[in-house]
This record gives C-alpha cells, structure tokens and sequence, in this order.
C-alpha cells in the first residue's frame, strides 16, 4: 500500500481508527532503509541556564525557584570520558540557552572529546549565529539538534515569546549549509495543535530535509504557564514517529526520553524509531535538568548501558 503522504493525507492518516498497517508499512521500511540497528547516544546535559522563556519548558528563564548549574570543562569531559570508556560512540551535549559557555570555550570542549576519543559530538545547545555554528563545526561537531517544536507560525509565537519560527527554520537550514548532521523535531499534543499543525511538522522535516528528528509528546510542567495542560498522547507521537520515517526513510529516528516517560519501553522501538539516548548527567545535576517531570534513576553508566543493549536484543535489534 502506498499511504497519501500529503499535507491533507498526513491529517486523515493520524486520525486512523486501525494505525496497524501504517506501523508495519513504517517497521519495513525502517529495516530496509537503516537496518535492525539501534544507535545508543550518550546525553550529557551539561548547563541548565537558560535565557528563553518558552510557555512549555521547565528550564525557562523566569523560573525562579530552579536551582541552576553549570559543568565545569573537566568535569564534562570526565564524563564525556566515562561513557566512551562503556562504548558510546555518540555524545549530545545539551544546555539551555546559556552564553556562558562562549562558542570559543565549547569549540574548545569538542576539541577536546575528538583530540581524546572517537566519539562523534553532537551539540544542542539552541540558537547561534551562522559564524558560531561555523566555528564549532571547525572544532569539530558533527552533528546539531535544534527542535522547530511546532511548524504552526502562531502557534509557536504564542509558545516561544523571544523568537520566531523563521528564525528557528534559518538556523536548521544554516546547520545544514555548514555540513552538520542536522537534526529537528517538534512536540506532540501541545495546546491548540490539530492534526492539520502535525501534517505541517511532520513536511518541514522532510522539506529542511533532516538527517534526525525527534518528536516527542508534550508533557506539562507544575511550574510553567502550561501546568494545567493535558499531556500529549504516546499513541499519536509514535505515529508521528512513523509518518516520519515514511516520510525520510533514512533519518535517525530516536524514540524520545519523553516518549518513555509515558510509558510502553517495548513499543517505542516497533513504529520506525532507531535511536536511543540516555542520560549520563551526574546525579548532582541531574534531576536539576527538568525540562518536564519526570522521574530519573540515578545515573549509573556502565549498568544503564549494559541493560539497555539487552533490552534492545530481546526486541530482535542490534545494540550499536
Ligand atoms: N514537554 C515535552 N517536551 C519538552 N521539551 C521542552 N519542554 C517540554 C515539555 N514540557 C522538549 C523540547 C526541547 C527538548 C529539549 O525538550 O522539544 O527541544
């Protein structure tokens, strides 16, 4: 079968009452396109400063009452260090928008990890200028992740107070200018979002054209202009996750933290998704990056590591 991926099509598919042939049409091409891997990548969230006030996030500026932190250079890279020695070959390093961290001092960082490992580095760290991207691609970053959220230009003005969505496109399409490995993503069930706004989402993946995307469901956060939204539904994420991967055959899908935060650990990976990140954030800090609530076990690197290969091998995949 060959499902109408158009903007009105992509609305009527998500309304499905029976998904089921859309997943196995999503998992086939999921294999022939990337394979039965799984891509583990080390997350290390490494400042929670944040100049932003977007209405969904628990890291947002205003927030007062958030203790905040900042990882020293050494202490990033003994952790850095501490995944690589387990077998990670990937490290996202995320932050909210914190220009302590110049571009000349996280350049330096990178620097560092690929001087010292193999890793490809991965950076989310929001929105630079064309000139700082450039500067931390010479140092050595492989890949970008800056999420467009909602492709729905009032819906997104009404969540994001300092920006605008053509800023946020301008940057993907600069990242993908620069060489990065570029990756989007957007939120599902926010307040307000039709079907119609999740068509729109799922085409400017495909029009940006991401290398990755991450999409995830809303969750609200207690203490956010948001708190007393309804969460976004898994069902309807992981059918997004799997138009996606119709829509960019060959994209590094990651079944989000969000995702398992709503629970279903063995489904995350049947509709199209080939990645997985977990947090190596040391305790200290880490429940400290509270982007929504969400609860976390401490961090312990090797063990997470060795439970999450077997958890990947007793669905049929391949830990990588
Ligand atoms: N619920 C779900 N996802 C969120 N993010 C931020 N706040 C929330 C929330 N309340 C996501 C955004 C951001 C990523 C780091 O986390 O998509 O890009």
């Amino acid at each position: 079968m060959t499902p109408d991926l158009s903007r009105e099509g992509l609305a009527q598919l998500l309304a499905l009452e029976d998904f089921s042939p859309i997943y196995e049409e999503a998992d086939r091409v999921r294999k022939e396109a990337v394979g039965d891997t799984v891509h583990i990548r080390a997350l290390l969230e490494f400042s929670n400063h944040c100049r932003r006030k977007c209405a969904y996030c628990g890291l947002r500026a205003p927030r007062k009452d958030l203790p905040r932190y900042r990882m020293t250079p050494e202490e990033i890279l003994a952790s850095v260090r501490s995944a690589f020695e387990v077998g990670y070959r990937t490290i996202v390093l995320q932050s909210g928008e914190d220009p302590w961290y110049t571009p000349k001092l996280l350049g330096e960082i990178v620097q560092e990890i690929k001087r010292t490992t193999d890793m490809a580095v991965t950076l989310g760290c929001g929105e630079l200028s064309r000139e700082d991207y450039a500067l931390l691609r010479q140092a050595g970053a492989d890949r970008y992740l800056l999420k467009h959220e909602t492709a729905d230009e009032d819906l997104y003005q009404s969540l994001h107070p300092d920006g605008t969505l053509r800023e946020r496109v301008n940057c993907l399409r600069t990242l993908k200018t620069l060489g990065y490995e570029t990756g989007s993503g957007f939120m599902v069930g926010l307040p307000g979002q039709t079907p119609d706004v999740l068509a729109k989402d799922l085409l400017l993946l495909k029009d940006i054209p991401c290398d990755m995307a991450g999409i995830g469901p809303f969750l609200p956060h207690p203490e956010t202009p948001l708190r007393d939204a309804a969460p976004g539904s898994a069902e309807l994420t992981r059918r997004c996750v799997a138009l996606a991967r119709l829509l960019l055959p060959r994209a590094n899908l990651p079944a989000t933290t969000a995702l398992t935060v709503r629970g279903d650990n063995g489904r995350v990976f049947s509709g199209g998704a080939n990645v997985v990140m977990r947090k190596i954030t040391p305790n200290a800090y880490k429940r400290q990056y509270e982007i929504y609530p969400a609860a976390l076990p401490d961090t312990d690197i090797p063990a997470q590591r060795k439970l999450l290969e077997d958890q990947i091998r007793a669905l049929g995949r391949v830990p990588l």
